[in-house]
């Protein structure tokens, strides 16, 4: 059988630049690669519940031919598995596995699986292989790339955690066809976030094909995944630990926070995003940061992103509020990222109150 397309991008990181494997069904090519660099190990999965309930017999099957000795741990699904109890357990099963310093661990799901997995990793016996497997569109574009690892701690999210590299990121894009469709909005929203970031093509890309691309169009979504991993690798390799430029990534998140708790996680995150992108631009036309003309012109991706209708309920003042506790924020007062032109971002930027009430409050208009 022909083999189907696989692209490699590099995130080139000083000490350990890593591939991304994009494609469209190419879960065959799998152990191929796994072979090359970590023949016949022993391979500690942790995978998703619900992956696991729909794609668990073929990946028991392809990657059991892989290894020397598999165990999969199975995930509960959902962010409250983001905790000590689980990394405790994890920890237990790889000692109870006799699993050692040699061991390649796989991760297989969301954010989630891979955020808590990727810090298991990265402290078990001080540190063991990792390969990621990001099944869901956020995970792809966003949580597998770039190295941070961590669990939620205090009710506080990704309070503990460390920086770890991958020995590699493999993304199916066909995994994401038995995303519920909200997953898909959720990832969808952090893509059209990098339309900022970089230039104008892909921004021009996304206005014309985001149909497709929720669609999950398998061109569209190939070709989105792989514009969105090439920005971040390139980001990340600039500023690995966050210090500076990597704060870009930000866009829109400050706002994006304050909604999520502002509705108890009753929005997914990338929805939140595509609104806090709308306040952010709404907020830099304020500051005379971005022409009107260029604003209207912006808005018009984001406002694709229709989140739930409960965030028109959230006071301004409470959003405020709850910006005021952001962790990026410095010397009590609130960081944005805001906007000049795409690929001309504004890191660390403070606005007055009135002017953060009057964005939100216009805001409103486009989602
Ligand atoms: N490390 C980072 O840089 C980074 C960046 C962004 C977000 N995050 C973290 O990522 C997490 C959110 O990730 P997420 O949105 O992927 O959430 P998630 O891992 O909870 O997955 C969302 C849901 O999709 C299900 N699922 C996963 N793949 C599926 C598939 N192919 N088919 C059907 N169902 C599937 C999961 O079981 C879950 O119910 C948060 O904890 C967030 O803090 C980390």
């Amino acid at each position: 059988m022909k083999k189907l397309e696989v692209k490699r991008i590099i995130v080139p990181l000083k000490e350990n630049p890593y591939p991304v494997y994009i494609g469209n069904s190419i879960l065959s090519q799998l152990p191929e690669l796994i072979e090359v660099s970590f023949p016949q190990r022993n391979i500690f999965v942790v995978i998703d519940g619900n992956i696991d309930r729909t794609w668990g017999r073929i990946i028991r099957k392809i990657l059991s031919a892989s290894a020397k000795k598999i165990t999969f741990y199975k995930l509960t699904p959902g962010e409250s598995s983001k905790n000590y109890l689980e990394l405790n357990k994890i920890y237990t099963a790889l000692l109870d596995g006799n699993y050692g310093r040699d061991t390649l661990l796989i991760s297989i799901g969301g954010g989630v699986t891979g955020d808590l997995s990727g810090f298991a990793a990265s402290s078990f016996m001080r540190g063991i292989s990792l390969i990621h497997i990001p099944t869901t569109l956020l995970a792809a574009v966003d949580s597998s790339i770039g190295g941070k690892t961590g669990i939620n701690f205090l009710k506080k999210k990704n309070m503990i955690g460390a920086f770890y590299q991958p020995a590699f990121v493999f993304i199916d894009t066909n995994f994401f066809t038995t995303l519920p469709h909200q997953e898909i909005i959720s990832g969808a929203g952090e893509i059209i976030k990098y339309a900022y970031l970089s230039d104008r093509n892909f921004f021009n890309y996304l206005q014309k094909n985001f149909d497709s691309l929720i669609k999950l169009q398998p061109d569209v979504i190939n070709e989105s995944v792989i514009k969105s991993v090439s920005i971040k690798a390139s980001v990340v390799s600039q500023d690995e630990k966050e210090s500076g430029l990597r704060q870009i990534l930000n866009l829109g998140h400050t706002f994006a926070h304050a909604f999520e708790t502002g509705l108890n996680f009753k929005i997914k995150h990338g929805e939140a995003v595509a609104a806090g992108i709308i306040s952010a631009l709404i907020l830099s036309n304020k500051l005379e940061l971005l022409s009107t003309r260029n604003m209207n012109e912006y808005l018009s991706l984001p406002s694709k992103i229709r989140p739930p209708k409960n965030l028109g309920n959230l006071k301004p003042e409470s959003i405020y509020n709850l910006m005021l506790t952001d962790k990026k924020n410095r010397d009590g007062k609130i960081k944005f990222v805001l906007l000049k032109g795409i690929g001309e971002l504004v890191l660390g930027a403070e606005a007055a109150k009135l002017e953060i009430f009057t964005s939100l409050q216009e805001a409103k208009e486009y989602y």
